[in-house]
C-alpha cells in the first residue's frame, strides 16, 4: 500500500487503500486519475471489471434497465432479467447446478452457502482452507485466514469452523504438487476424524486461491476431497468468487479437476462492476435449504442482473474464455522468462489470466519480500500500469488483466513490470 498522503477525509480509515490516488474515469482497460493520468488497468477493481471500463453492451443493457425499473424486491414476485440471468448461469454451469439465489456481494454469497449447507445437512462443521479469503462477514471471516489482521479482535467468529492445509505447491510442497497434495490431504483426513466426518456439513474451498496468494489447488487435491464429500455425506462448496468466469482460461475454477461442486458461490466480475453475487447449486439442494430460510432485499437487483446478462453474452460472443487461455499463455511466459534473468521472482503460477509471481529474498529459502512487492506495485503505477499483490506475506503480484485484454497490452505490461522491478 503507498504511505496515505492526501488529508483526513470524512471516510473511514478502516478501509486499507492500495494508492493514494483519486480516480475520476475509465475507458477500455485505462483507468484516469485526477491529474489525468491514464493507467493501463491490470487490477480490474480487484477482478471485477473483466469486460473493462465503460463496455458499450454492458452499459447499454444498464442504461435500458435503469429506465425501465430500478428495484422491486426479488421477494414481491419475478422479474425479466433475474430470471433471465438465472436461465443463463443455469446454461453456463454444469449439471446438476441449476438453481440460483442471489446475493450483492462475494461475501454474502458464501455467508448464505454456509446456511444453506447447515440447514440442508443438519450438521454443523463448516470446513476450510489456510490462507483463504472468503469475505469480511462473520459466516466468511470464520473461513478466512489470509490475514491475521481481518479476524483479530472481531472474535468470538463462528464456532465449529475449521481450518485445514491449503496444499500449498510453492510452500507446502516445496514445489512438488504429489507433495503439497499428499500432505494436504493426510491433515485433511486427520481434521475429518478427529471432529467426525458425519458432523461436517460442507468443505468450502477456493479451487485457485485469490487473495491468499494465487495458489491453485492441484487437480488431484481437487478430485480427492470430492470423494470424501461424497463418501461422507459433506457438501463441496466452490468459492468461485475471483477464479470463476473464465479467468483461468475454463469458465470455471473447478473444471481443471473435471468435478463439479454440489455449490458453488460468485460475484465479482458477474455484473463488471455492478455488486452482484450468487449462491447456485441443485434445486433439490435448495428445496432442502426451505422456502424463506433465507433472503434479501437488494439481491437480484435488475439493473445489476440485465449488465450480468450483457457480461455473459459478451463472454461468449467473443469468444473470453479462450483469449483468457492465450493471453494467459503468453503472459505466463513473459514472466517466466523474466524469471529466468531475475533471482528475485521465487515463482509464476497459476491457470489462465490468474497468474502470481512470488518475490522473494533468496530463492533457495523461499522468503517472502514483501518490501519489493510493495515497491514493484508502487513504480509499476508511476508508470502506467496497475497491479496488485496478494498473498499471506504481500510478497505476490496478481496478474488479472481484462477477459479481453489484447497480445499488445501484454507485451506493453511485461515491459512496464520489468522497469518496475529493476528500479
Ligand atoms: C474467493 C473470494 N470469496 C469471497 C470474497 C468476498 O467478496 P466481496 O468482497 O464481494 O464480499 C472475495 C473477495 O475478494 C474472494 O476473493
Amino acid at each position: 500500500m503507498e504511505v496515505a498522503t492526501q488529508a483526513p477525509s470524512h471516510l473511514s480509515p478502516v478501509l486499507a487503500r492500495y494508492f493514494q490516488r483519486n480516480w475520476t474515469h475509465g475507458e477500455g482497460h485505462r483507468l484516469f486519475d485526477s491529474d489525468g493520468k491514464a493507467y493501463l488497468d491490470f487490477s480490474c477493481g480487484i477482478a471485477v471489471t473483466v469486460l473493462g471500463h465503460r463496455h458499450p453492451h454492458v452499459t447499454a443493457a444498464i442504461h435500458a434497465q435503469a429506465d425501465r425499473l430500478l428495484h422491486t424486491c426479488n421477494g414481491l414476485g419475478y422479474l425479466e432479467p433475474v430470471t433471465a440471468l438465472a436461465d443463463a448461469l443455469a446454461r453456463v454451469l454444469p449439471e446438476p447446478l441449476d438453481s440460483v439465489f442471489l446475493a450483492n456481494s462475494g461475501t454474502e454469497a458464501v455467508e448464505g452457502a454456509l446456511k444453506l449447507a447447515r440447514r440442508a445437512t443438519g450438521r454443523p462443521v463448516i470446513v476450510a482452507f489456510s490462507g483463504a479469503f472468503h469475505g469480511r462477514t462473520y459466516g466468511s471471516l470464520s473461513a478466512t485466514t489470509s490475514n491475521p489482521n481481518y479476524q483479530r479482535g472481531h472474535e468470538p467468529l463462528l464456532p465449529s469452523v475449521f481450518i485445514s492445509p491449503f496444499p500449498d505447491v510453492y510452500r507446502l510442497g516445496e514445489g512438488d504438487e504429489d507433495r503439497a497434495t499428499a500432505l494436504a490431504l493426510d491433515a485433511l483426513d486427520r481434521l475429518l476424524a478427529e471432529v467426525g466426518a458425519e458432523s461436517v456439513a460442507a468443505l468450502l474451498i477456493e479451487p485457485v486461491q485469490g487473495e491468499g496468494g494465487y495458489n491453485p489447488a492441484p487437480a488431484a487435491f481437487l478430485r480427492a476431497i470430492r470423494q470424501r464429500c461424497d463418501a461422507g455425506g459433506m457438501l463441496l462448496i466452490a468459492d468461485e468468487v475471483q477464479c470463476g468466469y473464465g479467468r483461468t482460461g475454463r469458465m470455471w475454477g473447478f473444471e481443471s479437476a473435471g468435478i463439479v461442486p454440489d455449490v458453488v458461490t460468485l460475484a465479482k466480475a458477474m455484473a463488471n462492476g455492478l455488486p452482484l453475487g450468487a449462491i447456485v447449486s441443485s434445486r433439490a439442494l435448495q428445496e432442502r435449504w426451505g422456502m424463506g430460510a433465507h433472503g434479501s432485499t437488494f439481491g437480484g437487483n435488475p439493473v445489476c442482473c440485465a449488465a450480468a446478462l450483457a457480461v455473459l453474452e459478451t463472454i461468449e460472443r467473443d469468444g473470453l474464455v479462450a483469449n483468457a487461455a492465450a493471453r494467459g499463455a503468453e503472459l505466463t511466459a513473459g514472466l517466466c522468462a523474466l524469471m529466468a534473468r531475475d533471482e528475485r521472482i521465487g515463482d509464476v503460477r497459476g491457470p489462465g489470466l490468474m497468474i502470481g509471481l512470488e518475490l522473494v529474498r533468496d530463492r533457495a529459502t523461499r522468503e517472502p519480500d514483501a518490501e519489493l512487492a510493495a515497491g514493484v506495485m508502487a513504480r509499476s503505477a508511476d508508470l502506467g500500469l496497475l497491479l496488485l499483490t496478494c498473498g499471506t506475506a504481500h510478497n505476490v503480484m496478481r496478474w488479472i488483466p481484462p477477459l479481453d485484454v489484447t497480445a499488445a497490452e501484454v507485451n506493453e505490461a511485461l515491459g512496464i513490470f520489468e522497469t518496475a522491478l529493476t528500479g
